[in-house]
């Protein structure tokens, strides 16, 4: 069994993921934090207990609540492709009394703050623990500079983040993630503990149409089917508008199939590298994946591969 700690700006397909994950047998959740990124924090927190409650657990992993702001840059969010409230505004569907559907969760159950619970987290399971960075890597490098020693006794982080081959999703050359905070990102891939990462160019060759959804979910009507419904549409009408197709990717979802079944995904290692100054290049990913270019010393395992149809069967399976 995996030992992980998600770390995560929920986001549709961070929702995906953390159901996912908490429904993977072979991963044991250790906690969860949040941080800016899709949403200001507090909304990714707010975000993070709907998500949870959907799977009505009668105890919660630890949670901890993180990072307001990207170390140097102003925080950029993503409403327009998760809508304003991150999750499609499920927060805005009401029951036939006019009480709300997805109720504001009780926050009292937060743990003082997200480095502080990284850390105590890889203390008590010093080479054993995966930190799965669904989000900017804010609170990732915040750990880091406060007590650099404790983070070397993480197992590997597992990132989804970067592009390499293809376009950018917020500018022509780089990712959401790095881009919101790519300072951060440069002081976590030259940190040296093992990274194993799920750029665009992974993310891309799974997709999950409107039609699959909506056949997996069938006539179903229970909580895990609800909250697919309820929070898929606004992003999957952003993707008909935007990108051309009814459905969406669920990014942040690689990292935990990587780490479930990772004979369904393909990596090469890699020295990764971050623009943190470029202006038209702004959080850009650099490395060189050619076969007879590849770096001495990587510091990073990039996945370019991924068996899509088995990967969306499992996804499913888990969620069913
Ligand atoms: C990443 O950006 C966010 O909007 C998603 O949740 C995912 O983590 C994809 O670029
Ligand atoms: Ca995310």
């Amino acid at each position: 069994m995996q030992r992980i700690l998600i770390d995560t700006d929920p986001g549709v397909d961070d929702a995906l993921a953390i159901l996912y994950a908490m429904l993977s047998p072979e991963l044991q959740i250790e906690a969860i934090t949040t941080v800016c990124g899709n949403v200001p924090v507090t909304q990714a927190t707010q975000n993070l207990l709907t998500i949870l409650d959907v799977l009505d657990l009668d105890e919660f992993p630890a949670i901890a609540q993180g990072e307001a702001e990207p170390l140097v840059k102003p925080l950029i969010t993503a409403a327009h492709v998760h809508g304003d409230d991150g999750l499609g505004n499920v927060s805005q569907l009401r029951n036939t009394d006019g009480s709300p559907l997805y109720p504001p969760a009780n926050t009292s159950v937060l743990f003082t703050s997200a480095v502080d619970l990284i850390l105590e987290m890889v203390t008590r399971y010093p080479d054993e623990l995966a930190l799965v960075a669904l989000g900017p890597l804010t609170n990732v490098a915040k750990a880091i500079r406060e007590d650099a020693a404790k983070m070397q006794r993480l197992q590997k982080i597992v990132v989804m983040g970067g592009v390499f081959e293809e376009y950018g999703n917020v500018t022509t050359t780089a990712e959401f993630n790095i881009f919101v905070d790519p300072h951060a990102a440069y002081e976590v891939f030259d940190f040296g503990v093992p990274i194993h990462i799920a750029p665009l160019d992974a993310t891309h060759q799974v997709v999950l149409t409107g039609e699959r959804l909506h056949a997996e979910i069938g006539k179903r009507e229970d909580n895990i089917s609800n909250f697919l419904k309820d929070a898929t549409q606004a992003c999957m009408e952003f993707y008909r508008q935007h990108v051309g197709f009814w459905g969406f990717h669920i990014h942040d979802a690689l990292p935990i199939g990587m780490l479930t079944h990772p004979e369904h995904f393909e990596s090469v290692d890699a020295y990764v590298q971050i623009e943190t100054e470029g202006t038209l290049t702004n959080g850009m990913t650099i490395a060189d994946l050619r076969r007879e270019r590849r770096h001495p010393n990587p510091n990073a395992r990039v996945c370019i591969k991924v068996a899509a149809e088995a990967f969306l069967d499992h996804f499913f399976k888990r969620l069913y």
